[in-house]
């Protein structure tokens, strides 16, 4: 078994009176998501998507991926959010965090995830004078952090390549037929990718938006989609023993019993981004209503140096899910120094992996000392088979968990303020009567 929850750290936090008594309530949750008529039922594409995507479409990824890989010494994605985190988390999680400095083949940078000048400068000057494509994705194609760094991202590839090599050289994933991104894509004769009507962003790595660039990277979207596929087939059936509805019912036990932070922990840094697709996925689906578990997240032992005492000793408010990659990418053997000068000769002869392990032990018993209820979800490795597994369990635990919470966990209402006031900020078109109204209260 690929994926494993461990709950034996919870005992003095949770009863089995407990789970026994939120049961009924996982039932309710699998059957609402099965016939598919609960709130945010529209969104539920992902569900059977390891099985049902299409292979048509996946071909064509693979061939375009392979192009890029022939003619092209950097891949730009530019996309934000869920168009954005998932390719990164898969990419980084199996490549690791230097992919791009210690691969001798295609470089893959980010965009479009900031309006930050300086970082898109930044990118500007990773491109310039190389041969680079560009994977715009955007399901609405109209987000402005994306499409503005990709009018400026396609002026260069335009100037560097001129028009028709630059065509030859835009990817767009984007909806099947609306939207600004649709439109100038066809126009311009751009190859197109889809983001099922039935995805929402935050679900949408196993479809086109991350599947390209994953693909781009090297790594086998087969294996990924197996992954994900094995993992549909065990967490799609209603049972106590179903791992991703155990974890959605614990962590709403733990929430109703005033844990209303969660932390997202991992002992490999290359999970790093996979923390942040975690704290997307659950922050957009249950942070609602004046609701939700906030989704927080560490790498450690990195972080014990800067929240582990807050952890040990702070507000008792939060509980940790630790992500144990049992077995590392690459391992390192701890030689025996003869005199001992630095005193670690206490660490030798053994691999730095066991050294990790223990620190992750000891922690997690602190941490359960401390008052903090301690989950762990161990999982193989991090291989792309493992990593498409782990996408899917925490899908289905989200989905569950928002249920459980009584939220739609498919919506997310509250991300268009922001953007409502920006407009209105920026002059645009249609947003006049705000513009008065938010500059007053700038004064
Ligand atoms: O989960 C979501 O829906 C969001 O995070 C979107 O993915 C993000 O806002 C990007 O949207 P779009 O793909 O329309 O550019």
């Amino acid at each position: 078994m690929s994926l494993a929850l461990n709950t034996k750290h919870l005992s003095s936090f949770i009863k089995e009176e407990e789970y026994k008594a939120i049961y009924p309530q996982v039932e309710a949750a699998h059957k609402t998501l099965e016939a598919k008529n609960g709130p945010g039922s529209d969104f539920l594409g992902w569900m059977y998507l390891p099985r049902d995507y299409d292979k048509e479409e996946f071909a064509r990824i693979k061939a375009a991926a392979a192009k890029i890989r022939e003619d092209s010494d950097v891949l730009v994605v530019a996309g934000i959010g869920g168009s954005y985190l998932g390719a990164r988390a898969v990419i980084e999680a199996v490549k690791g965090m230097y992919h791009n400095e210690l691969d001798n083949g295609l470089k893959i940078y980010f965009c479009g995830n900031s309006i930050s000048p300086t970082y898109l400068n930044d990118i500007i000057a990773l491109c310039k004078g190389k041969r680079f494509s560009i994977n715009v994705i955007s399901k609405s194609g109209t987000t402005t952090e994306t499409s503005l760094a990709f009018r400026v991202l396609r002026k260069l590839l335009e100037d560097e390549m001129g028009v028709e090599e630059a065509n030859k050289r835009i990817y767009a994933t984007t909806d099947r037929a609306k939207g600004t991104l649709k439109q100038l894509a066809d126009a311009q004769g751009w190859p197109t990718f889809v983001v099922p009507d039935d995805v929402g962003g935050r679900y949408s790595v196993l479809s086109a938006v991350g599947l390209l660039p994953i693909a781009a990277a090297g790594i086998s979207i087969d294996e990924v989609m197996q992954g994900a596929a094995d993992a549909m087939e065990r967490f799609s059936v209603l049972s106590p023993d179903n791992d991703a509805y155990k974890y959605a019912a614990i962590r709403n036990i733990l929430y109703r019993k005033g844990k209303s932070i969660e932390i997202l922990e991992c002992y490999e840094p290359n999970f790093t981004l996979m923390n942040e697709w975690y704290k997307q996925l659950f922050g957009e689906s249950e942070g609602k209503d004046n609701k939700g578990l906030f989704p927080a997240s560490c790498i450690f032992s990195t972080d014990l140096h800067s929240m582990g005492q807050f952890i040990q000793e702070g507000a008792r408010t939060m509980f940790e899910t630790i992500v144990d990659v049992r077995k590392p990418a690459q391992d390192l053997f701890i030689e025996k120094l003869e005199g001992n000068f630095d005193g670690l000769n206490f660490l030798a002869d053994q691999n730095m992996s066991v050294v990790n392990r223990k620190a992750m032990e000891g922690t997690i018993l602190a941490h359960t000392d401390g008052g903090v209820p301690e989950v762990v979800i161990e999982v193989d490795d991090l291989s792309a088979y493992n990593v498409g597994y782990l996408i899917y369990f925490f899908w289905r635990a989200c989905a569950c968990s928002g249920y459980l919470l009584s939220v739609n966990p498919f919506n997310q209402p509250g991300v268009e303020s922001y953007k409502k006031n920006m407009f209105a900020l920026l002059g645009k078109p249609g947003y006049e009567n705000l513009t008065a109204e938010l500059e007053a209260k700038l004064k």
